[in-house]
């Protein structure tokens, strides 16, 4: 979807449909509402008088107006209670405006910046959220359908009317920022929704060399024998049961150039994300229920990829660095057994007493080449734990690290963004659980705290480099269709990467 800016009043605007907004309860309409009201005889407030509409959380009513102002019609979309309002409900209602249009046969509609009286939010973040909203809200995937049935067809232009000349900058930079986090969103959903028999680490090996081609990325990609010299003994044992070749994909943003102008150092941010193609468990096989959804098991890597591509639009001046260790993790001849013992790249060696506690034993390796680069920060993104699920349910990721400023930043990236995040401790009273008889450790932590052992194990990995592990296990997936999260794959995640390396760019450090 193409998003447009333009210096317009809403009763003026010539829209197949104008969208506009209402607090649940207000008695009074909105600036440009009341505009239109007026231009309408009263036809929204009668709405209102007859509690046909509210403006409760996605609430929708759609009317003609026959003429009597320039858009034929006016769509009208619930922003919810104003006290409970956030930046997350303009994007919400954006997402559920998106599909009304679509469902109305329409190809464009055009809108005003919604949600001006929330509180801490300013023009540029208020364009971004609509943007973010109204892009993700019509995102479909249809690329295995040979007919489409009678879907309405998507919905190809917002325009968004800005009428004070002041705004238009920030508005613009709002939209240039959304339409990038978006775009990177929908990525990382097509990827998650390619089935594994396609999306095959070599598939997402070639994703990156596409990447490689925007500005100022490099992509490099070791096979099994690079790593294999390099001793990744964690990540090469779960690709052994796979007939897919793994691949070790490292990406490089060097956005430093201006970074050196605006004073910053280059040392990197580096991003891990685990890539597995395709969770069967390995020997210890997973039930079958559900198991089609472990094609998705590489979102992390893909909010990995995704985030590379964001920052070099952008042209965030920042030094980047995605790290992708791809592979599957299946059951086979060769497959590493429960018992089996790893050797590490970081020397400490692993007793595997589950093969389907994968993701660890490719971060643990992914993570100690990470700390070999000299990083500012690390951050790791993972489809980690199912007891992630257990604890936070649908709505927050669960968050560890080992730096205070850095959670905080993380954190209000996650509020910004709507991808929330909620902090799991680190405590090492939990290392107990990961210790083996044989090995330095093993590689799962008994009943109790499997997302926090998974995360402590992750921790011997990283040395004292500042880091931060996000568990996107909870909400990678999402059983039904949301505003603005489609169901299946939601990439969430991938907008609060990216808000966060935005920030790194406007805040100061401390
Ligand atoms: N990829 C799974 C975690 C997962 C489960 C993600 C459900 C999304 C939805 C991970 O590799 C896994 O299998 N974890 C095991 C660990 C256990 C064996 C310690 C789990 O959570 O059951
Ligand atoms: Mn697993
Ligand atoms: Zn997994």
């Amino acid at each position: 979807m193409d998003v447009k800016v333009k210096r317009s009043r809403a009763e003026n605007e010539p829209a197949e449909v104008l969208v506009l907004s209402h607090f649940d309860g207000d008695p009074a309409l909105q600036e440009e509402a009341a505009a239109v009201d007026r231009a309408l005889q009263g036809a929204v407030r009668d709405l209102l008088k007859t509690g046909e509409f509210h403006g409760k959380s996605n609430q929708t009513v759609l009317l003609h107006t026959q003429g009597k102002i320039f858009a034929k019609r006016v769509l009208l979309v619930g922003l919810g209670k104003r006290k409970d309002a956030k930046l997350d409900s303009v994007r919400q209602a954006m997402g559920t405006a998106v599909k009304r249009v679509r469902q109305a046969g329409a190809r464009s509609f055009s809108t005003v910046v919604h949600g001006r009286s929330i509180p801490d939010t300013s023009d540029l973040e208020l364009a971004q959220a609509m943007t973010e909203g109204a892009i993700l809200g019509g995102y479909q995937f249809t690329v295995y359908r040979t007919s489409n049935g009678d879907q309405p067809k998507d919905v190809e232009r917002m325009i968004l009317i800005a009428p004070k000349a002041e705004a238009q900058a920030d508005v613009k930079e709002g939209v240039r920022r959304g339409v990038a986090s978006a775009e990177a969103a929908m990525f990382v959903r097509d990827l998650s929704n390619h089935p594994s028999n396609i999306m095959t680490p070599s598939r997402v090996a070639a994703e990156a060399k596409k990447i490689g081609k925007e500005r100022n990325v490099r992509v490099k990609i070791l096979e099994q024998r690079d790593v294999d010299k390099l001793g990744m003994g964690a990540f090469l044992g779960v690709a052994r049961g796979s007939h897919e070749p793994p691949k070790f994909i490292i990406l490089e943003y060097n956005g430093s150039g201006t970074a050196k102008r605006n004073g910053r150092a280059g040392q990197p941010i580096v991003l891990v994300g685990k890539t597995i193609t395709f969770d069967t468990g390995g020997i210890s096989l997973k039930p079958s229920e559900n198991m089609e959804q472990m094609k998705a098991d590489m979102t992390g890597g893909a909010e990995v990829l995704a985030t590379i591509r964001a920052a070099s639009r952008l042209r965030l001046p920042l030094h980047v660095i995605g790290i992708l260790p791809a592979t599957e993790n299946m059951p086979g001849g060769r497959a590493i057994k429960p018992g089996d013992i790893l050797h590490t790249m970081s020397g400490l060696t692993v007793e595997v007493q589950n093969t389907d506690a994968e993701g660890r034993l490719i971060l643990a390796d992914g993570l100690n080449y990470a700390t070999r680069l000299k990083p500012a920060v690390i951050i790791d993104i993972a489809t980690l734990t199912g007891a992630c699920a257990v604890a936070l349910g649908q709505f927050a990721i669960g968050m560890f690290s080992n730096r205070d400023t850095l959670k905080q930043r993380i954190q209000q990236a996650g509020s910004k963004s709507g991808e929330r995040v909620w902090e799991m401790p680190l405590w090492d009273d939990y290392f107990e659980q990961l210790k083996s008889d044989v090995a330095d450790m093993r590689n799962i932590g008994g009943r109790g705290g499997g997302m926090i052992t998974a995360a402590l194990f992750l921790s011997k990995f990283v040395g004292d480099c500042p880091w931060v592990h996000l568990d996107i296990a909870s909400t990678d997936w999402s059983d039904r269709e949301r505003a603005y999260i489609s169901k299946g794959p939601t990439a969430i995640g991938t907008r609060l990467l990216i808000q966060y390396l935005i920030d790194e760019t406007t805040t100061a450090h401390s």
